[in-house]
């Protein structure tokens, strides 16, 4: 701040310049005597220039405040350096914020200040606003929602801790990036270009949305977007606001897999029952035919319809397996010795195949009480999977190995079987434990082993899930408790 008057001049012509200038104008004393001050004194401090001029500027502070401003007066006019201060002025009960400007004054370079210019200038509105600001931005750091602003571009240029740690990516990776990198492509075209629509034209969003995390898992979240206007009511950028709600969808989405289970159960109990039946009957008299006839095309087809007969009864064995408790006698079973059986079975039929077999069994695993034959079943149906997912691997060059291993913790005894075949594309994942559910040829899978081991587990009050990946291979982990 430059003042172009004159030493000793009066200064009423110039002093009038700053009538209307923002917040309080004085001129000082190099004692820091009021000299002249502008109109805007008179409004905040209720008195006119006469009754102000050759009082002590300090005066006007509070006390608390007075000695620290005449300390800073004093070292401005000493260093002949302009300097700037925060404070509060009290009057007529109001505390105010103000900006504190001394500017020394002297006429030529090498003098001693004989004036100082003072400005004192009301920020209270805006230390009312950064006191807000900073109060948002802490609830915005610190809430579980997670938070993004998108500018108009469709850039992140604000996201929350929360939103760092539900996407798995870092704050750096996301600000300039486009919020589809979360997209799981889940969702219809018309979807977004119905949002788009909604926040453009100035209006809230709200819908639940599937996203993808950066190690590809998905997170669900409700999410509300506001846009956020300026002072002309123009958008200038976008709000969002998430809700967590993958636990919420994982659950629903567990739920309705246990009870298409639980009903197909029931239907395959009633199926197993209906074709059993006639079944058993066609299989007698296909017998007894077959034992008094002595006609050899008769016998020849009447074989064929007995294995065929015998087909069909494996597959309603596997029915009445998952649907119906079994008959079987529980028996304190040793899970290791039934993992080392079912290795031993699927060995001997994959002798030459060249599968390498990495056994890995913790000793001390407690004896489970269940149908030893059941549990067997489910190692070897996972384990043909296994042989089959290698064996249909075109990479031929990749090792060709099926782990298995058991372990034990609090509650459970935890068995993993894992192969290094082709792997399940994800969107077949959840369809492998339906019945009928094969990707095999005809003939060589009917789609019920995975089914019915999920029956035999279930009913053991165990888990049975599956990890995969294209082309890199599958996990299967069985828990079963050990108190049941
Ligand atoms: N380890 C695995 N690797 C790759 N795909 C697998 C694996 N295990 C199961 N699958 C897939 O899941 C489908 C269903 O398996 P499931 O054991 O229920 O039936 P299946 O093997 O086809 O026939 P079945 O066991 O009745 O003879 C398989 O056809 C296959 O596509
Ligand atoms: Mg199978």
């Amino acid at each position: 701040m430059s003042i172009i008057l004159k030493e000793k001049e009066d200064f009423k012509f110039g002093f009038e310049l700053f009538d209307d200038f923002y917040g309080m104008c004085f001129f000082l004393s190099e004692k820091g005597l009021i000299i002249k001050s502008n109109k805007s004194t008179e409004k905040y401090l209720l008195k006119t220039e006469d009754e102000l001029k050759n009082t002590s500027f300090f005066d006007i502070f509070s006390d608390e405040n007075k000695e620290k401003i005449e300390k800073f007066f004093f070292k401005s006019i000493s260093e002949k350096k302009s300097q700037n201060l925060s404070t509060t002025l009290t009057t007529n009960n109001k505390t105010w914020n103000f900006n504190l400007l001394f500017s020394p004054y002297f006429s030529n370079n090498h003098g001693t200040p004989k004036h100082c210019f003072a400005n004192v200038r009301d920020i209270t509105e805006k230390k009312q606003l950064e006191k807000d600001f900073l109060q948002f931005y802490s609830i915005a750091e610190n809430t579980v929602n997670p938070l993004q602003i998108t500018n108009l571009d469709g850039e992140m240029i604000y996201v929350n801790p929360a939103f760092v740690k539900v996407s798995g990516y870092l704050k750096e990776e996301l600000l300039g990036q486009n919020p589809r990198i979360f997209g799981s492509k889940k969702h219809p075209e018309k979807f977004w270009k119905n949002m788009w629509k909604t926040i453009s034209a100035g209006n809230v969003w709200s819908g639940e949305i599937e996203n993808k995390k950066k190690d590809g898992t998905p997170f669900y979240t409700q999410l509300l977007i506001s846009p956020i206007l300026d002072n002309d009511g123009k958008v200038t950028s976008y709000f969002g606001i998430h809700r967590d709600i993958t636990e919420k969808k994982m659950l629903e989405k567990q739920l309705i897999h246990t009870q298409k289970m639980e009903s197909m159960g029931t239907l395959a109990a009633g199926v197993a029952h209906e074709v059993g039946n006639p079944l058993a009957s066609i299989s007698a008299l296909v017998q007894v035919v077959l034992r008094s006839t002595t006609d050899d095309f008769a016998k020849e087809k009447l074989s064929l319809v007995r294995s065929q007969v015998g087909r069909i009864s494996k597959i309603i064995r596997d029915l009445v397996d998952f649907s119906r408790p079994s008959t079987y006698e529980l028996q304190l079973t040793d899970i290791n010795k039934q993992l080392e059986g079912a290795i031993d079975i699927i060995e001997v039929g994959t002798k030459n195949k060249e599968i390498e077999f990495i056994i890995n069994l913790e000793e001390n695993i407690p004896k489970l009480l269940l149908v030893a034959d059941q549990i067997q079943q489910v190692f070897i149906n996972i384990l043909l999977n296994a042989v089959d997912s290698i064996l249909d691997n075109p990479n031929k060059n990749k090792p060709k190995q099926i782990t298995v291993s058991s372990s034990i913790d609090d509650e459970n005894v935890n068995i993993v079987l894992s192969d290094t075949g082709i792997g399940i594309l994800e969107e077949d994942l959840e369809k492998i434990f339906e019945p009928f559910y094969t990707t095999k040829k005809e003939g060589r899978g009917t789609g019920l082993g995975l089914w019915v081991s999920y029956g035999i587990v279930k009913s053991l009050q165990g888990e049975l899930m599956v990890e995969s990946k294209r082309d890199i291979g599958t996990k299967f982990f069985i828990t079963l408790p050990t108190q049941t």
